[in-house]
């Protein structure tokens, strides 16, 4: 199975009652691996989780923490585009150059790189050292 094809199964667990909206991810870790997530809403609506929060979740469940690609799918007829929450978390993970790829139910619609998506991002670089 390609990424878009596993993000695709798994966006139909996505627990999404209340916006109705379904989102997968797929990413494959450096060490080839794939981890996956969708979002999981919550009657306290700010408590609901995107879909690329619980496929990192789950790779950093597994001891990893370098994603080298990953693909969300939705339902638009605009490829999805992460929210801004989510472009920060990944950037956590991702070197600038890491493709992310943006897909409807058809297939990926487009590819940017991490650095194109989050520029000029916050890190850990902007902290104190301790
Ligand atoms: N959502 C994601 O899972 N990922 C994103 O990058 C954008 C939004 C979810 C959150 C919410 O459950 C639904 O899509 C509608 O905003």
């Amino acid at each position: 199975m390609t990424l878009f094809e596993q993000a695709l199964r798994v966006r139909e667990h996505a627990y999404a009652p209340y916006s109705s909206f379904k989102v997968g991810a797929a990413l494959r870790s450096v060490s080839g691996k794939v981890y996956f997530g969708c979002n999981v809403e919550n009657s306290a609506y700010p408590e609901g989780t995107c879909a690329e929060a619980g496929a990192i979740a789950s790779m950093i469940a597994e001891g990893e923490n370098e994603i080298s690609e990953i693909c969300i799918v939705a339902d638009s007829p605009n490829p999805i585009s992460p929210c801004g929450g989510c472009r920060q978390k990944l950037a956590e993970f991702c070197q600038p150059s890491v493709p992310v790829h943006l897909a409807n139910l058809d297939g990926i619609l487009e590819s940017h790189t991490m650095a194109e998506l989050l520029p000029n991002s916050f890190s850990s670089d902007h902290l104190p050292n301790e």
